[in-house]
């Protein structure tokens, strides 16, 4: 942007300031006079500026000469966002984009202070500044468009809305072409764009070296990369001044989600929403809508990113009210002896791990070591007819257990023991065959008073030529969670739709997968999960919301004694992690209902399992004590309903001393600190599972040191003395 914009800017900020203050009112005589003033190089017209409350972050407004919108960002002096342009493809209908005059624009602000019922933190300060522009095609057929911008202290967003018009009741969209033009080769780490799966390794390029069509070598069940170089959403990057930037979308209700195009030589970024073969388009909405928000975090310091509630502060506020019947928990379950071949899901295999007596078992280790939960997959018959079937309609029916599972009978006893039953409902992507049986299902739930299910959409979507994340599905996902709502049932959904953090209006959406997961180290193909995986995934799928990727693989090396060795693959699988890394994630990775994944064989009596049993699940405060993307984190969370903090720490495949502070714990209280921590030799690949345990006193002016192996962790539970 050329100086004249600036001065312009400066000239007019006592008239701009004053303006602030005539709320909604017309301001068409101050614009007209500043977009003459403010004709920049590229010949637009700034129209309009929106500041976060701190004045760091500023959104400007202008119109090219052709009419188009468009917007640019800063943050302090940095131009962060160049140019950038806006607009939208139909069908039967011209596209909007060209030929705009700004009718009026206004702003407003809010600061307020809202309460998660659970969380990373209890309390989340929403405070930005907004920017309404109202825009109308000078030509006919004169169509009206509003976009809405939003400053933040931590980051911008902006979304397009389409008010009631005369001669318009719906519109079909082919594409949405809203833009983010770059200003440096900034390092990226991203996945493939893919209108299915999120379940993708991450790469980490300079943004002109994003070739996503080139790292399609993932296998799963369900991928459906988009035919150009795009990527999904999180995408983190650090500019070459060591700002960190975040892209992705909140609130995606009614809508197709969002991929980004990459257009690498000219640093631009492109929406690419994710389409319907079947309905051969991308979304169809009657008016008055408005679109999910495209947003960018924007943060000085790597851990301030996972500090950012801008994905939750764009969404509306808790619509159910009381969710009291939703208790955050540790869960344990029939699961990973599935993934490690000890046991099937199916009954015909002869070895089916859901049976009654395994069940019971589960739910008295889970009794005797506080576990408040337990997942049972594989207890409704169906499975025979799962995985590699086209015709998957009909299969599963979420109400009939195999016969050497007593339902009644398990749920009886583990209310006996104070323990809470998960219930499992793998679609199989087959949504109408679900959406038919939903209200049933969760009527049995709630007769039998579970409160949780863990949903699943493993395969492509039946009907073909629907995606997990078109408009179609986004409502399927959606209806999901409302009927469930009413029956008191909260979601934990796998191959779900991306996180745009809706858990902030509909609670019950309390975790999902929409990662590359634990089981991955059970069998895939490329040997598991790389250590860097994770230091990737806190900076990056964790900004949209909780996972669950279930931690707390003990027996690292996976023994083998499971797998049938005509059927290894090419790389034997592993969890490449140690195991202080895998406690670390306990308090790393956010989610009310955290997973100990391992074998009930696996824990007994080992001593590293005390900090499972006592790690928190629910926060009353997070503080994110340092990182950097891809190479390591650390987080202190403070329990909530307690004085007790946790610590976690994780790195990726280098060794790693750092220095923490304890400055987070209460003045004038001295704490009993236990330090789960790698062994000097310990390493992710040659001796995983090498730690110590250790205690040591500590309060707010402590200083630790501590050094994390290769693909090591750290973990340190904290109580007041
Ligand atoms: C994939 C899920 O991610 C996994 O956790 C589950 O065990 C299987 N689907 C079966 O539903
Ligand atoms: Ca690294």
């Amino acid at each position: 942007m050329c100086d004249i914009v600036k001065y312009t800017i400066t000239f007019f900020r006592p008239i701009y300031l004053r303006s602030k203050m005539m709320k909604h009112s017309n301001l068409l005589l101050f614009f007209s006079v500043l977009a003459v003033f403010s004709f920049s190089c590229e010949r637009e017209a700034h129209l309009d500026r929106v500041a976060s409350p701190d004045n760091n972050v500023a959104v400007s407004f202008f119109l090219s000469e052709e009419g188009q919108p468009g917007y640019l960002v800063r943050y302090k002096d940095h131009l962060l966002v160049d140019s950038s342009y806006l607009g939208f493809d139909f069908k039967d209908q011209p596209a909007l984009g060209k030929g705009l005059n700004l009718v009026q624009s206004s702003h407003t602000s809010t600061d307020e202070t809202w309460e998660l019922p659970w969380g990373e933190q209890r309390l989340v300060h929403n405070r930005f500044q907004e920017l309404k522009v109202e825009l109308q095609e000078k030509d006919l057929p004169n169509r009206t468009w509003n976009i809405y911008f939003r400053a933040y202290d931590d980051g911008i967003a902006f979304r397009h809305e389409f008010p009631a018009q005369p001669g318009v009741d719906t519109v079909v969209i082919m594409d949405e072409h809203s833009s983010f033009v770059l200003t440096g080769d900034h390092t990226t780490w991203w996945i493939p764009g893919d209108w299915d799966i999120y379940e993708h390794l991450y790469n980490t390029t300079k943004f002109s070296e994003i070739d996503a069509l080139s790292k399609r070598n993932h296998p799963n069940l369900a991928q459906t990369y988009i035919p150009e170089n795009a990527v999904n959403t999180p995408v983190t990057m650090r500019t070459a001044e060591g700002l960190h930037l975040s892209f992705h979308e909140a609130n995606l209700t009614d809508y197709a989600g969002m991929t980004l195009k990459v257009d690498p030589d000219k640093l631009t970024m492109t929406s690419e929403l994710v389409g319907s073969d079947r309905l051969g388009h991308k979304v169809v909405r009657s008016l008055p809508f408005q679109t999910p928000w495209r947003t960018i975090q924007i943060a000085p310091r790597a851990a301030d990113l996972i500090a950012s509630n801008l994905i939750l502060n764009l969404n509306e506020p808790n619509e159910l009210g009381d969710v009291s019947w939703f208790q955050p928990q540790k869960y344990m379950g029939i699961w990973w002896e599935m993934h490690l071949g000890k046991s099937s899901w199916d009954m015909a295999s002869g070895k089916h791990g859901a049976t009654t007596a395994n069940a019971k078992r589960f739910i008295d280790f889970a009794a005797a070591n506080n576990i408040g939960g337990i997942l049972v997959e594989g207890w409704n018959t169906g499975w025979e007819h799962w995985i590699g079937f086209e015709d998957r309609e009909g299969v599963f029916d979420f109400v009939t257990p195999y016969p050497d599972y007593d339902l009644e009978s398990v749920v009886v006893y583990a209310a006996e023991k104070g323990v809470s039953m998960i219930m499992h409902h793998e679609t199989s992507s087959a949504p109408r065959t679900y959406e038919q049986q939903l209200d049933t299902a969760f009527a049995l739930m709630q007769r039998l008073g579970i409160h949780t299910v863990k949903t699943g959409y493993v395969g492509k979507i039946i009907p073909k030529g629907e995606y997990h994340h078109g408009q179609w599905m986004v409502n399927h996902y959606r209806k999901v969670l409302r009927t469930a709502a009413k029956y008191q049932v909260a979601v934990n959904a796998h191959e779900p739709i991306k996180d745009t953090g809706i858990r902030r209006t509909l609670p019950n959406a309390i975790s999902r997968e929409g990662l590359r997961g634990q089981e991955f180290n059970s069998w895939s193909v490329e040997g598991g999960n790389p250590p860097e995986h994770l230091p990737i995934v806190a900076f990056t799928r964790m900004l949209a919301g909780p996972i669950d990727f279930t931690p707390g693989v003990f027996d690292l090396k996976l023994s083998q004694k499971y797998l049938d060795p005509a059927n290894l693959p090419a790389k034997k699988p592993q969890v490449n992690t140690t195991l202080a890394h895998q406690l670390g994630l306990y308090v790393v990775i956010y989610s009310p209902v955290q997973m100990a994944c391992d074998l009930i064989e696996h824990y007994e009596g080992h001593p590293a399992f005390q900090f499972i049993r006592e790690v928190g699940v629910d926060w009353e405060q997070t503080k994110v004590l340092d990182g950097a993307v891809g190479d390591y984190v650390a987080i202190a969370r403070q329990e909530r309903g307690s004085l007790n903090w946790f610590l976690g720490a994780i790195t990726d495949e280098n060794k790693r001393d750092i220095s923490l502070s304890f400055d987070f714990l209460d003045t004038g209280k001295a704490y009993e600190a236990t330090i789960y921590e790698d062994a000097p030799d310990a390493d992710w690949n040659t001796n995983p599972g090498a730690y110590n345990i250790r205690k040591e006193r500590v309060n707010k002016d402590s200083m630790l040191n501590f050094t994390l192996a290769p693909g090591g962790g750290l973990a340190i539970s904290l109580k007041p003395v």
